[in-house]
């Protein structure tokens, strides 16, 4: 029998290209939107209305997803989008709505499906979390920090529900051509000391998003998750993530050079 996987944020980007390579090689797909009638008149997989920060969306959402399949394989947490902007201009309520998103609703998800994993006694999460949950980037503070939450979060889950033969694995995407550039919440603040540096991190930004990876690596790399015996927690993937991650666990004062250097030098 095909795994039934369900993908949050299927309607752009890494969700839209795994929800249909998964459907193509025959996996029974369901995936998520909060806008379901736009998206499924484009899709051939089944898409069903998700909002993950908000609960009662949570709760209508997984009564409707067992009525539609029986057995749910794997969860794929991938909703979310990135909040830029300095530490100091970014305020607390915008920085709370990033939580909502990206740290609570990934965990009130995962948690409202849990049950029905462990009654099953099997089960995947995958998460796609970042690179910036792992490193951070100046202009990024929240949103580094929201992913470095996931991280915390989901390495003490694996601990939880081993038991229950339900494995728990992060995805750390580098830069990707995807809509997150396009689809970013900016925070404009006018402190003026930091304009310079603020216009110069953007242009480091965008260029390093026009030059990321195709969206089909990082794909590709999750569906490996997907079909591995023994998934590991951690998988980076990017050109680039290996050296970034080397830099960032032997070598952070080079780290932090080269991200100097790469802001001041960004045309
Ligand atoms: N692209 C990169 O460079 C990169 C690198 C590392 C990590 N990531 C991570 O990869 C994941 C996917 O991003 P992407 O690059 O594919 O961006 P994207 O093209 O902007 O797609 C984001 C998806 O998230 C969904 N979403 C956003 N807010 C939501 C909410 N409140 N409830 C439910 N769904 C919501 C959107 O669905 P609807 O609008 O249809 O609801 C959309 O399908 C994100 O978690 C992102 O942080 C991206």
């Amino acid at each position: 029998m095909s795994k039934t996987i369900l993908i949050t944020g299927a309607s752009s980007g890494f969700g839209l290209l795994l929800a249909n390579s998964l459907h193509q090689q025959g996996f029974n797909v369901i995936g998520t939107s909060r806008n379901p009638e736009k998206l499924q008149a484009a899709v051939p997989f089944t898409v069903l209305a998700l909002d993950i920060t908000d609960e009662n969306s949570i709760k209508e959402f997984t009564n409707q997803l067992f009525v539609t399949i029986n057995q749910l394989d794997v969860l794929v947490n991938n909703a979310g989008y990135m909040l830029t902007g300095l530490a100091e201009e970014t305020s607390t309520e915008v920085g709370k709505l990033q939580f909502e998103t990206n740290f609570w609703g990934t965990v009130n998800l995962t948690n409202a499906l849990l049950p029905y994993f462990r009654k099953q006694k099997f089960g995947q999460i995958i998460t796609v979390s970042s690179m910036m949950g792992l490193v951070s980037l100046p202009m990024k503070p929240i949103y580094a920090a929201s992913k470095h939450a996931l991280e915390g979060f989901f390495k003490s889950l694996r601990f939880e529900v081993s038991q229950f033969n339900i494995k728990v694995s992060m995805i750390q995407p580098m830069w990707a051509k995807t809509s997150l550039g396009a689809n970013m919440i900016s925070v404009n603040g006018d402190i003026i000391e930091y304009r310079q540096f603020k216009e110069q991190t953007n242009k480091y930004i965008k260029n390093s998003i026009a030059e990321g990876d195709e969206p089909a690596l990082i794909v590709n790399k999750i569906i490996k998750v997907i079909n591995a015996k023994n998934p590991k927690f951690r998988n980076i993937v990017g050109k680039m993530a290996g050296m970034v991650l080397f830099l960032n666990n032997h070598a952070y004062s080079m780290f932090e050079k080269a991200i100097h250097k790469s802001v001041k030098t960004a045309m």
